[in-house]
């Protein structure tokens, strides 16, 4: 296994189920842009969908359930297991693949009508990779398909220097934890090196009465609008529908495009 592969592996360790807890803010703003998003995929005519960077399956599962057929892919063993595992629980038919972006096309032979690439999986990827990440997904959508990314907005997050961020917290009765988690940043004196991020998340069994600490660190890209803006219109992309989401523990770009 290459470093990258290893490191993206370790990072999102699903072992000590820490995931949702760390990314709790990003699924419930998922299913509300989804539902956002519903008019769009229905005058575009979706039924066909592939996540490929579906993680533990939270999108998919979402549109699976809003009545797509569902297809999922990522980088990471681990998560490919757990995407896998968790849709079975929860009867999601669905086939998902171990398989980086950068290979996709190589991995899949199909063309969806919606390609999806999100949780800023693109900060992942140095400069050249996000843009061969961009041609590779158009290579996989279907004439007058869409796609849709999120990243963070590289610039900005340079700018404001920012060394702590909130990342979740609650209480999951399912499994009767409380939970606390956060980033500690590390940026560099430019946004062409890349930034360092520690995440820590504080664990309470309350049924056991136990403390655990699930620590992990990884070295990420800015992503440059600019740079994803151009590449889209290389591609003969249309954006459709943008947000920018600055407020509370959010600070994702969303983009849908059109393939022309
Ligand atoms: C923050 S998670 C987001 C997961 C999911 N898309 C979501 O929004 O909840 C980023 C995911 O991108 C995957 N990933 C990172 N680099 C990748 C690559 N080059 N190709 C495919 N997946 C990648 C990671 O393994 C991880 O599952």
């Amino acid at each position: 296994m290459d470093k990258k592969n290893n490191d993206i592996n370790s990072f999102y360790s699903t072992e000590n189920g820490d995931f949702n807890y760390l990314y709790s803010d990003h699924i419930d703003f998922s299913q509300i842009l989804f539902e956002t998003l519903e008019p769009l995929f229905k005058e575009y005519k979706v039924k066909t969908v592939i996540d490929c960077c579906c993680g533990v399956g939270n999108d998919l599962k979402d549109l699976f359930q809003k009545g797509y057929d569902v297809y999922g892919s990522d980088l990471s063993l681990n998560m490919v297991n757990t995407a896998i595992k968790n849709l079975k629980k929860e009867n999601v038919p669905t086939k998902i693949i171990q398989s980086d972006v950068l290979y996709i096309n190589k991995n899949i032979k199909e063309t969806f009508d919606l390609v999806v690439f999100r949780g800023n999986a693109l900060g992942h990827l140095s400069s050249d990779e996000q843009k061969k990440a961009i041609d590779n997904l158009f290579g996989i959508t279907k004439n007058n398909g869409l796609i849709f990314i999120d990243f963070r907005n590289g610039e900005k997050y340079h700018h404001k220097n920012k060394r702590f961020e909130l990342r979740g917290h609650g209480i999951d009765k399912h499994n009767s934890e409380i939970y606390f988690s956060y980033y500690i940043l590390k940026h560099p004196k430019n946004n062409f090196e890349q930034y360092k991020i520690k995440s820590r998340t504080l664990i309470f069994d309350y049924k056991k009465i136990k403390i655990r600490l699930v620590c992990s660190k990884i070295e990420a890209n800015y992503v440059i609008p600019d740079t994803i803006i151009d590449r889209i219109k290389c591609n003969n992309g249309k954006i459709l529908f943008e947000k920018s989401v600055e407020n509370g523990l959010q600070h994702l770009q969303s983009l849908i495009i059109l393939k022309i």
